[in-house]
């Protein structure tokens, strides 16, 4: 749909997807009885009180969330690449210095979402080898390519913007390593999201080529991040369960449809056009035309774009740091070896 409307006054208010602290007074879903899981587990999801290392858990329930931490971690982890691409390019020192810091949160994300991983007993080398391997996933967003600099703004304003409607509510999810994790990554996609939309709101108001760049960058981040979600509802078959352990607090749909309603008004602001021509106001909602589920499935099946390239990326690199980890053992034996011989001669 066409938006004219470009606001000259204060944006205040409009363009931060602010990270609020999860509403403790928000409904869980009810527990469905489950056979075989032991009553200590259904009586911490009854009580909404979060399970923690130590508790006994189904073990579906760890696997389902190793599984989804991990593929979490990888998405931070590559995620990285396509911005990475742009900081020997920024504009300039100030533009470089916002985006490294940027790209470094991605990285430090990664390694939180690792360690609560290995809290349910995953092993990081592990992880890591599914990863390279093609045998885990990560998020298909990571797999368009970053044309123009403009892309930058798009990724923080679309991509992290969707990352906080999705990853809000995962703060308050039952699995406690994963919520606490979620909190500070939360409050960092804060930042990222406000300085994508910074950045497209400067080039916006900049010249027609400019402008232009920041439209052409909406047009092609705008459909992918939508799909960000996931499946439709009919179309998720897992969640029902992930909903009941209390992982998941609210349907793909209802997510996705909570960002086009927080997204829309800031093109508003920022004047750039969404290219969808059913998107419309029904009084309640943003409502937006249909979403191509075939680009989404050809994506996650590794024809994206750039699906190859982003991961032959990440086998250099981790090839590359080889010897890092090789050095980190040699080191650790040492010190372990040398506090034994204390113990021995003491
Ligand atoms: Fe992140
Ligand atoms: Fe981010």
């Amino acid at each position: 749909m066409l938006i004219s409307v470009t606001t000259t006054g204060s944006v205040e208010g409009v363009y931060g997807n602010d990270f609020h602290a999860p509403d403790e007074a928000a409904p869980r879903p009810v527990p469905t009885e489950a056979d075989g899981e032991p009553a200590s587990f259904r009586a911490l999801l009854a009580g909404d009180e979060r399970v923690e290392p130590r508790d006994e858990m189904p073990e579906a329930y760890r696997k389902t969330l190793v599984r989804q931490i991990a593929q979490h971690a990888h998405s931070e982890i590559i995620g990285m690449q396509p911005e990475g691409n742009w900081i020997s390019r920024a504009p300039s020192l100030k533009r470089k210095a916002i985006l490294l810091a940027k790209v470094q949160d991605e990285a430090g994300h990664g390694l939180y979402l690792y360690s609560a991983a290995e809290t349910l007993g995953a092993d990081r080398g592990d992880l890591t080898r599914r990863l390279i391997e093609g045998r885990q996933k990560y998020s298909s967003i990571f797999n368009y390519p970053t044309l123009t600099w403009a892309d930058v703004g798009a990724i923080g304003w679309l991509v992290d913007g969707a990352a906080i409607v999705n990853q809000v509510p995962i703060c308050r999810c039952s699995y406690g390593p994963y919520a606490r994790a979620m909190v500070r990554i939360c409050k960092e996609e804060s930042f990222h999201q406000r300085q994508g939309f910074e950045l497209l709101l400067t080039l916006s108001r900049g010249t027609p080529e400019q402008k232009a760049m920041a439209q052409d960058a909406a047009d092609r981040w705008w459909w992918p991040s939508l799909m960000m979600f996931g499946p439709p509802d009919d179309a998720s078959p897992n969640s029902a369960q992930s909903m009941a352990w209390g992982i998941k607090k609210h349907s793909n749909d209802e997510l996705r449809q909570r960002f086009v309603d927080m997204t829309v008004p800031q093109a508003q602001v920022l004047g750039l056009e969404l290219p969808d021509p059913d998107l419309h106001w029904d009084g309640e909602h943003w409502l937006f035309g249909e979403i191509d589920w075939s680009e989404f499935y050809a994506v996650l099946k590794g024809n994206g774009p750039c699906n190859e390239q982003r991961l032959n990326h990440r086998r250099r690199a981790h090839d590359d740091g080889a010897w890092v980890r090789e050095a980190a053992s040699a080191y650790a034996e040492k010190q372990a070896a040398r506090a034994a011989h204390r113990e021995e001669v003491a």
